[in-house]
C-alpha cells in the first residue's frame, strides 16, 4: 500500500523523462503533452536554458538563504514581473493559493485602511482560487468547499460575465473592497470572460474605488498570446495573482500590486520562509527571459489558433462548445467524459478533463505548429469514438 495520502484520483502512469513537449513513461512509451502539468511547464521539459541556469544555481551552493537578507535573484525576478505585469510590487510565495490568499489579504487590508470594518470581496460563480480556507471560501464550487465549513466570511458571489449583478451589489453593499476574477476560468471549465465585461468591471472598480484583482494563476504568463488576459482588455488591474507557469516547474507564486493596492502591505503584514528563494527566482528570471527571447507569446497565439480552429473545423456542431484563447482551450461535450483521459494516454496524448465534461488543453508554450496538428490528429478520433459509442448505447 502506498503511503502517499489519497487525495488524488491518479492515472497509473509515471513520467520519468521529458524533452520539449514530449514525455516518456517508465516503460519507455512516448507521449505528446498537451497539459504542461496543468499550465506549469511553460518552457516544456529539459529546456537547455532553464536546465543550465538551475544547475548553475544549485552548484553555487546557495539554493536558499532567507528573506532576512537581500536576495539579488529575487530583486531581478521582481523587476521582470513588474515589467511584464505593468505593476509595481511583487511578493513571492510558493503556490497559486498563496498568491490568491495574499491577494485576499491585500484587499482586506485596503478595505480596513479605507475605514471598512468588515471588508468583502466580490467573487465569481465557478471560479477556482485554491484550497486554503480563505481561497476555498472564495472558490465558486460546493465540491471544493464541502466538509470544510465554517467557511471564511467576506465573499459575495455573482455569475461571470454579468455586470448588472455587480452594479446591484455596488448600490447596496458598502463593505465591498475588491472584485476578484479569473479572466479565463480554468478549473471551472475554460469559461472566458468577455473583454467588454472585464472593462466594465474595471470601470465599476474605478468608480467605487474597489481593487481589481486578476487571478491569472492559470491563464496568465503568456498562455493566451499576451502575458496576461487583462492586457487583451487594455487596462491595468490593482492586484495580479500568479503561480503555475511563472517558473516552468519550480514551485513559485506571486502577488503583484500596483495602482490603489501599491503600498498596502507594510513590513510585518505578510511573509513566507521559502518565498522568493534563489533557486525559484532563477527559474522565474530564466522563464520570463526565454519566453521573450524565443517569441513564445506569438507562438502561443499562433499554435493556439491553429488547434482551436482545427478542432472547430473537425467537430462543427458535434460538440457542445469549443472555446479558449491561445494555448488555453476547452472542448465541452454534452456528457461527463473523464474516461477520455485514460483513452488519450493509451493513444500517447496527455490531456485533462475538468468540470466533468470539458476536455482541457494547456500545452507548453514551446509547442510547434506541427506538434499542435498532432494534438488535433490524436484527439479527434478519440472524441468521435466516445460520442459514437454513447450515441449507439
Ligand atoms: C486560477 C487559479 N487560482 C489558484 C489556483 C491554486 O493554485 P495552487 O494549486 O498552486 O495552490 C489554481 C490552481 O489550479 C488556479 O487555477
Amino acid at each position: 500500500m502506498s503511503h502517499v495520502m489519497n487525495t488524488y484520483a491518479r492515472q497509473p502512469v509515471a513520467f520519468v523523462r521529458g524533452e520539449g513537449v514530449w514525455l516518456w513513461d517508465e516503460q519507455g512509451r512516448k507521449y505528446l503533452d498537451a497539459l504542461a502539468g496543468i499550465a506549469v511547464c511553460t518552457l516544456g521539459y529539459n529546456h537547455p536554458k532553464l536546465t543550465r541556469a538551475l544547475t548553475a544555481r544549485i552548484a553555487s551552493g546557495v539554493m536558499h538563504t532567507s528573506n532576512l537578507w537581500r536576495i539579488p535573484d529575487q530583486e531581478a525576478a521582481a523587476d521582470r514581473v513588474a515589467a511584464i505585469t505593468g505593476l509595481d510590487e511583487v511578493f513571492f510565495c510558493n503556490s497559486g493559493l498563496e498568491a490568491t490568499e495574499a491577494s485576499i489579504k491585500v484587499a482586506r487590508k485596503y478595505g480596513h485602511d479605507r475605514g471598512i470594518a468588515e471588508p468583502a470581496i466580490i467573487v465569481m460563480e465557478k471560479a477556482f482560487h485554491g484550497r486554503s480556507l480563505a481561497t476555498l471560501s472564495a472558490t465558486g464550487s460546493r465540491k471544493v468547499q464541502a466538509g470544510f465549513e465554517p467557511l471564511v466570511q467576506g465573499f459575495v458571489r455573482v455569475p461571470l460575465n454579468d455586470l448588472d449583478a455587480v452594479r446591484q451589489i455596488a448600490e447596496h453593499n458598502k463593505n465591498i473592497a475588491a472584485v476578484m476574477v479569473e479572466p479565463i476560468q480554468g478549473e471551472g471549465g475554460i469559461n472566458v470572460s468577455r473583454l467588454d465585461y472585464l472593462r466594465g468591471l474595471k470601470d465599476i472598480c474605478e468608480r467605487q474605488q474597489w481593487l481589481f484583482v486578476s487571478d491569472e494563476v492559470q491563464c496568465g504568463l503568456g498562455r493566451t498570446g499576451k502575458w496576461f488576459v487583462y492586457q487583451h482588455a487594455g487596462f491595468q488591474p490593482d492586484v495580479v495573482a500568479l503561480a503555475k507557469g511563472l517558473a516552468s516547474g519550480v514551485p513559485v507564486g506571486a502577488c503583484v500590486t500596483g495602482g490603489r493596492a501599491k503600498g498596502v502591505f507594510k513590513p510585518g503584514n505578510h511573509g513566507s520562509t521559502f518565498g522568493g528563494n534563489p533557486l525559484a527566482m532563477t527559474a522565474v528570471v530564466t522563464t520570463i527571459d526565454t519566453v521573450k527571447e524565443e517569441g513564445l507569446l506569438d507562438n502561443a497565439a499562433r499554435v493556439g489558433n491553429l488547434i482551436l480552429s482545427s478542432l472547430r473545423n473537425e467537430f462543427k456542431d458535434q460538440v457542445s462548445d469549443i472555446r479558449g484563447m491561445g494555448l488555453m482551450i476547452g472542448v465541452e461535450l454534452d456528457r461527463p467524459c473523464a474516461e477520455l483521459v485514460k483513452q488519450a494516454l493509451d493513444a500517447g496524448l496527455v490531456i485533462n478533463v475538468t468540470a466533468d465534461s470539458v476536455i482541457r488543453l494547456l500545452p507548453p508554450l514551446v509547442m510547434s505548429e506541427a506538434e499542435g496538428r498532432q494534438v488535433v490528429e490524436r484527439l479527434v478520433p478519440l472524441v468521435r469514438a466516445f460520442l459514437d459509442k454513447r450515441a449507439a448505447a
